[in-house]
């Protein structure tokens, strides 16, 4: 009998180290012979690529003075949500259709941490209403001074969230969302412990969830 297929995604904060756990698990699953693929939010599709240059800061909005603007908060919602709804009905849809356990680094939840920072709770929630909810919400736990301290390091530009004040209030939103979640779609895994660790975690869970 084809096994069914699942799908598993990854949160936490910036620095967080969800795409090095989402390559890891993919990674090991497919050298298991189990059919898993990997993806992430935002995209690679055309959405997915307008929301990466907004957050680096390279697309603004424009005031009616004529001079650049922020790009408005909620409207970079509905484009998360878009992205999504795409995503969905593209990749997630058909490939767990075809029995392979799809990894998403980021997804639902990341909307629900993030975006409620500059919209009501509810209007995220319905504007994502129709994306397809995950098997298992994995959560990297990495307390936000960490994660700062993960991006400092790292060298590179910051994106727009990535302020020590915004991330504490992510990571409240983000227990909040979680704390709605039933046991048998999450695992909250501590982020700071080394990364072999946080995979070991991870990858048995999955196994046992998915009947591999
Ligand atoms: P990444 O750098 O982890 O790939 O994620 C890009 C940023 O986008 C990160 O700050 C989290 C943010 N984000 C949201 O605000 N809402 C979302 O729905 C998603 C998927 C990401």
């Amino acid at each position: 009998m084809k096994a069914m297929g699942g799908f598993i995604t990854l949160e936490g904060l910036d620095g967080a180290g969800t795409t090095t756990q989402a390559r890891m698990l993919q990674n090991v699953l497919e050298h298991m012979g189990i059919n898993a693929v990997l993806s992430s939010e935002p995209t690679s599709g055309p959405v997915g690529s307008l929301i990466r240059q907004i957050l680096a800061g390279r697309v603004n909005g424009r005031h009616a003075t004529g001079m650049d603007a922020m790009f408005d908060r909620k409207a970079l919602a509905l484009l998360f949500a878009a992205d999504r709804l795409d995503h969905c009905e593209t990749f997630i849809k058909p490939l767990q259709k075809q029995g392979f356990i799809v990894i998403s680094d980021r997804y639902l939840h990341s909307s629900l941490a993030y975006q409620t920072q500059d919209a009501e709770w509810d209007w995220v929630v319905t504007i994502n209403k129709y994306a397809v909810q995950p098997d298992l919400v994995v959560f990297l736990d990495v307390a936000p001074e960490v994660a700062m301290s993960r991006i400092e390091g790292r060298g590179a530009g910051r994106e727009i969230f990535e302020n020590l004040g915004f991330q504490q209030h992510v990571m409240d939103a983000y227990h909040k969302a979680l704390d709605l979640l039933a046991d048998e779609n999450k695992l909250i895994v501590n982020g700071e412990a080394p990364k072999e660790d946080v995979h070991s975690e991870i990858l048995q869970r999955v196994l046992e969830q998915f009947n591999r």
